[in-house]
């Protein structure tokens, strides 16, 4: 069985005061409504600059600290880049790998995904990978393809021990801030095309062991249309994450 995660990216938003403040909103309203729960799993994934401050905050919480990127070389002349080794430093225990807006709004190839993913998994960090298509892609039917080609690039360096420890977040791109999500069935839909090519390249132990997350103007009103999907294990939440409220309520109802 696997553990529902809900995870919420925050992007490039919040000051650090801000941050500190909704780590806080979000431990307190956990421990209010889950104590000692330890049904879901939730991660909170600040900007880079908060890394130290929330995870100040969330010490000791059964709340984990995430990052939003990472770079795939450990140390070295480059210039602007965090690397997987200082992200563990800082206390992170997931990664989010090849989100769409690194791949379309700053030109991430599937390869950079890949080594990206393989840095990761040597630091001991827990990927989210993301995959995900673009309106022109799943207009033109090429959506399950699309996807199929992100995850096989991205995975194909992995043997089944690392593949068992993905976490893959289907987030199409068309429903990213858009208040325009995928229904439930398509989201389980593409979570079992996600699946079986899991168990192609792995084998049928890989396939049911890595939690796929939908993501996609995931709201607290939606959420359990989500949830309740066989192969769906949670969300990849950004806008709605930006408030404690919600957000815990979306925990849990996981
Ligand atoms: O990584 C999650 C994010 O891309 C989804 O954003 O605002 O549509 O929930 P949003």
């Amino acid at each position: 069985m696997r553990r529902p995660l809900m995870a919420g990216n925050w992007k490039m938003h919040l000051t650090l005061d801000a941050a500190q403040a909704l780590a806080r909103g979000v431990v307190e309203g956990l421990e209010r409504a889950l104590p000692g729960d330890d049904g879901v799993e939730v991660a909170l994934c600040p900007p880079f600059t908060a890394l130290e401050r929330v995870g100040r905050v969330l010490e000791g919480t059964p709340v984990a600290l995430g990052a939003q990127d990472l770079f795939w070389e450990d140390q070295g002349a480059y210039t602007g880049e965090v690397s997987g080794l200082q992200l563990v430093d800082l206390g992170c225990r997931y990664v989010i790998v090849g989100h769409s807006e690194r791949r379309h709004v700053f030109g991430e190839s599937n390869q950079a995904v890949q080594r990206k993913l393989g840095a990761a998994l040597r630091h001991g960090l827990a990927p989210i990978l993301c995959v995900g298509e673009r309106i022109e892609e799943r207009r033109a039917g090429r959506a399950d393809s699309w996807v199929q080609d992100q995850l096989r690039t991205a995975v194909a360096e992995l043997k089944p021990g690392e593949a068992r420890r993905l976490t893959i977040a289907y987030e199409p791109v068309w429903a990213i801030g858009t208040g325009e999500h995928a229904s439930g069935e398509e989201a389980n839909r593409m979570a079992g095309v996600i699946r079986s090519l899991l168990e192609e390249l792995f084998d049928a132990q890989v396939a049911a062991a890595v939690r796929i997350l939908y993501g996609g103007s995931v709201k607290p009103a939606n959420v359990g249309e989500f949830l309740a999907q066989p192969q769906v294990d949670g969300a990849l939440v950004g806008g709605a994450s930006l408030e404690a409220e919600g957000f815990v309520a979306m925990a849990v109802e996981a």
